[in-house]
Order: structure tokens, then C-alpha cells, then sequence
């Protein structure tokens, strides 16, 4: 893709409300967007995150009760995904989650172990305050928002429409997660949602604030 290409697929990719019901994505185009979540930078590389496809209607409806920013889309998108982030049990410099992630995952030698391991504590206590599980939380979730947006920038991409939402009450809707989809809320919490499919009407053309209000060069 040259940059024209890119920056036109920047535009076409909007907050989509509606989707055509009729059309769906297909396995390999949405295994294409999974993997740019996977494949997507987290600090330490720690990849502190799951994704949940929604597939099943009576589940999307569930959903719909906590969500008032989503339930156009619960009804009509292609794929529907929640974006669940990991929690101080594994997130917390002293999980087994990271340690067994250096060795099983990342495939660090004991000696590196021992020395990202002081880093990532070091990181969380002093550096980046990180010192109660919400605040934990927070910074893993920010990471996840780093798949978000590669998940919707590689489905414009090739022509699929997206909606991020925040629009739910998280504390309810982790109680059906809790009691419905089998998600132990004590590890993940819900960072976000976005649904995935083709648009039904043309958004309006984009408004954004000038460049030179959002970059200062010094
Ligand atoms: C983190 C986040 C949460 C959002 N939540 C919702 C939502 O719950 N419902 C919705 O319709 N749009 C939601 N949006 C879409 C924004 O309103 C939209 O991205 C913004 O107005 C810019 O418009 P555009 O994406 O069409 O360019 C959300 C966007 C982000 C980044």
C-alpha cells in the first residue's frame, strides 16, 4: 500500500453505528484482523489481554441490557468482540502469569529472568507508581487500546467497517461476564468492546482539529 492508500483507508474507517446484517466477514479476513490484535506491542511484551468473539445472539443479547452504547451494533455486526484485560493477578510484577511468561513464551534464559523480572518490579513500584490493582488495570488496558486500534486500522484496510465502545456499565457487565461466558472477573476485567462488519449508510466526511493544533514542534 502507498500512504495515499493508507491515509484513505484512515478515512473511511469511522465510528460505524449500524451494519448490514446480511453481510459477513469471512474466517480468513477476521483470522487477519485477530492477528494484528496478537501481534500488537505491550510493555515488557507481556500481552496483557484476551479477546472474546461474540458470536452467539442470545450472549450479544445479554450483553445489550449494560450497554447503551451498543446494542445497534450487538443486533447487526458481522463479529463482535470484548476486550478483556488481565488484572493484578497476573499482571503484578510477582504472578506466576509473567514468570512463566519469560520462560514458556518469550524463552529468556534464568539470568534474563532475574534481571527483567527486577526491571518489571522496579517498573511497577517506583516508575509508573503502579501500586493498587486499579491502577494496574488502567496501564494494561492501555495497552490493549493498542490492539483496538490496530485491529480497526488493519480491518479498514481491507474495506470492514468497526465500532469502538465504551458505551456499558463495566461493573454489571462483568457480573454477566462472571455469570454467563465463564470469565473469572478476579483475572480480566473489560476494557472495551468493538463490533466489526460493513457499513449499512455513508458516514458523514470526517472533522478533525488542524495538525498544527495537535503537534508542537520544538
Ligand atoms: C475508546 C472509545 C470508545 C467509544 N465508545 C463508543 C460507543 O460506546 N458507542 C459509539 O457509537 N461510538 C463510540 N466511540 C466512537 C467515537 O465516538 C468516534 O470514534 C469519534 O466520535 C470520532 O469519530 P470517527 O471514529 O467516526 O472518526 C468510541 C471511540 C473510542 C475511541
Amino acid at each position: 500500500m502507498n500512504k495515499e492508500e493508507i491515509l484513505k483507508a484512515f478515512h473511511f474507517r469511522h465510528a460505524c453505528k449500524e451494519f448490514d446484517s446480511n453481510k459477513k466477514i469471512s474466517n480468513a479476513d477476521f483470522a487477519f484482523i485477530l492477528e494484528t490484535a496478537r501481534l500488537s506491542p505491550s510493555s515488557f511484551g507481556f500481552e496483557p489481554w484476551h479477546f472474546i468473539v461474540v458470536q452467539d445472539t442470545n450472549l450479544r443479547e445479554l450483553l445489550k441490557e449494560n450497554a447503551w452504547g451498543a446494542p445497534k451494533k450487538l443486533d447487526t455486526a458481522s463479529h463482535f468482540v470484548l476486550g478483556l484485560t488481565m488484572r493484578a493477578p497476573l499482571t503484578k510484577w510477582d504472578s506466576d502469569y509473567i514468570k512463566n511468561f519469560m520462560k514458556d513464551v518469550q524463552e529468556l534464559p534464568d539470568e534474563v529472568i532475574q534481571g527483567k523480572g527486577k526491571f518489571y518490579e522496579e517498573f511497577q513500584k517506583s516508575d509508573f507508581d503502579l501500586n493498587d490493582d486499579r491502577k494496574l488495570f488502567d496501564w494494561a488496558s492501555k495497552q490493549n487500546y493498542i490492539a483496538l486500534g490496530n485491529m480497526m486500522t488493519a480491518a479498514a484496510m481491507i474495506g470492514i467497517d468497526s465500532c469502538p465502545i465504551e458505551g456499558f456499565k463495566q461493573k454489571e457487565t462483568e457480573t454477566i461476564l462472571r455469570n454467563h461466558f465463564d470469565i473469572d472477573t478476579e483475572k480480566y476485567g473489560l476494557s472495551y468492546m468493538v463490533a466489526f462488519g460493513y457499513r449499512i449508510v455513508e458516514p458523514r466526511s470526517k472533522t478533525r482539529r488542524a495538525l498544527d493544533e495537535v503537534v508542537t514542534w520544538k
